[in-house]
């Protein structure tokens, strides 16, 4: 017996699906149409709220040379909580999927790997950020980061604009992230046309989360 006192059944609560993968390859293009295909909500961090978006704007400002890394993992983490908050978990538990181009594997790979703050350290203050919200699927788009690079054109953030060294750290991360959580993860090779990487995330989907 439960104490419902609605007739509603209960929504079944949605999937969260992540991308994940360095500056340029290609990742923010197939999370979209991934989310078109599976009427998902599609998002972005940092950002996906305006709280999150303030953020955004102040900590890839090419022209705040002086923030420090540990202010740069906490604005993240910052605008995480909030996009968590208020869009990620009620779309989850309103049944429906989410699609987030990048979630915390981008700061434990950015913040984590590439600033030096550690991967322990980013990850406690990312499960403090997140409620304990995890994603049900992470796909890592892995393309050639000198490959990727190219495709970035001239007008860089300020995280892009910490320059190659970073971008190879963080592909490796990701890397080393897959290797250690296959179940959670899944590799997909990001090079080729936007329609034949789309054909292998599709296999995925319909693979491993039967969508
Ligand atoms: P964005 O323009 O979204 O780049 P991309 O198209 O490559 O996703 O900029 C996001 C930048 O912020 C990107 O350089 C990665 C960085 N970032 C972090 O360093 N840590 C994080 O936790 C997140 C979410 C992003």
């Amino acid at each position: 017996m439960t104490n419902h006192t609605s007739t509603e059944p209960p929504a079944s609560r949605g999937t969260l699906i992540v991308f994940e993968g360095g500056d340029g390859s290609g990742k923010s293009t197939q999370a979209e149409r991934l989310a078109a295909r599976i009427d998902a909500v599609f998002t972005r961090e940092p950002g996906g709220t305006r709280i999150g978006d303030l953020i955004r704007s102040l900590v890839l400002d090419p022209d705040h040379v002086e923030l420090a890394d540990r202010t740069e993992a906490l604005l993240m983490a910052a605008a995480r909580a909030q996009h968590v908050d208020e869009l990620i978990e009620p779309t989850l538990r309103a049944g429906r999927h989410v699609v987030s181009d990048r979630y915390v594997a981008s700061s434990l790979a950015y913040q984590g790997v590439g600033r030096g703050l550690g991967v322990d350290v980013v990850a406690d203050l990312n499960r403090f950020a997140t409620a304990g919200v995890t994603p049900d699927l992470t796909v890592f788009l892995d393309a050639d980061p000198m490959a990727a690079r190219g495709r970035l054109g001239s007008d860089l953030d300020r995280i892009e604009n910490a320059g190659a060294a970073l971008g190879e750290q963080v592909v490796d991360t990701y890397r080393m992230l897959a290797a250690a959580d296959p179940v959670g993860w899944v590799v997909v090779d990001a090079n080729g046309s936007i329609d034949e990487v789309g054909e292998r995330i599709d296999a995925v989907l319909s693979d491993r989360l039967g969508l």
